[in-house]
C-alpha cells in the first residue's frame, strides 16, 4: 500500500483529519490515529453495515474492498485507507435495485441472523470480479476466511453461484429444493 494521502494532524496530537473515499463519496473525518478502518467507517462515516466481530482478523465480518480487493477492516488503519477507494456493503445496491448477490442471498435464505453477510457479500463481489464463473470449490476457498455460525454455508455457496450466473446473463436457477427444502417422505398408513 502507498503512503497515506489526505491525512493531516488534527489539533490534538493523537488525532488526524483524513478524507476517505467510500462508495464513491468523500468523507472527511477526524479520528484517533490508531483507529482502524472498521471503527472509522462505523463511527466516523456512520456506515454501520460493516460489522464488528472478533477484531482479530479471524472472522471476516468486517471485510470491505480496498481498491477492489477484500481486506479485513479491523486490521487496516483508517489513515492508511486515505487516498484509496473503499467499498462497503452500503455501496452494493444501486438505487432501489439490489445487487444480484444481495437478491440471491435474500431469495435463497443464505442470510439468517445476517451478521456475517456484509463481509461475505463484499468478499464474493471481489471473487466474481476476478472469476465470473467460479466452481463451488473456488467459492468455498474465496470465502474460507468468512465465518458463519447460522447457515451451514451450503446456501451461501449456492447464492454466490446463482448471482454469478445472473451477472453472466444466464437464466440458471438453483433447484426448487434450494428454496423449499427437500419434500417430506411419504408416510404410509
Ligand atoms: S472483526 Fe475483522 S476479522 Fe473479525
Ligand atoms: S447468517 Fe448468522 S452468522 Fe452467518
Amino acid at each position: 500500500m502507498s503512503e497515506p494521502r489526505n491525512v493531516e494532524p488534527a489539533a490534538e496530537a493523537s488525532r488526524v483529519t483524513a478524507t476517505l473515499r467510500v462508495n464513491g463519496e468523500d468523507h472527511t473525518v477526524v479520528f484517533p490515529v490508531h483507529h482502524t478502518l472498521l471503527e472509522v467507517l462505523r463511527e466516523g462515516c456512520g456506515l454501520t453495515g460493516t460489522k464488528h466481530g472478533c477484531e482479530l482478523g479471524e472472522c471476516g465480518a468486517c471485510a470491505v474492498l480496498l481498491d477492489g480487493r477484500p481486506v479485513l477492516s479491523c486490521l487496516v488503519l483508517a489513515a492508511e485507507a486515505a487516498g484509496h477507494e473503499v467499498e462497503t456493503v452500503e455501496g452494493l445496491q444501486e438505487g432501489n435495485r439490489l445487487h444480484p448477490l444481495q437478491a440471491a442471498f435474500a431469495d435463497l435464505g443464505a442470510a439468517q441472523c445476517g451478521y456475517c453477510t456484509p463481509g461475505i457479500l463484499m468478499t464474493a463481489k471481489a471473487l466474481l470480479a476476478q472469476n465470473p464463473e467460479p466452481t463451488a470449490e473456488e467459492i468455498e476457498e474465496a470465502l474460507a476466511g468468512n465465518l458463519c455460525r447460522c447457515t451451514g454455508y451450503r446456501k451461501i455457496v449456492q447464492a454466490v453461484a446463482w448471482a454469478a450466473a445472473i451477472l453472466r446473463g444466464e437464466e440458471e436457477r438453483p433447484p426448487e429444493e434450494a428454496f423449499l427444502g427437500s419434500p417430506l417422505p411419504e408416510v404410509r398408513r
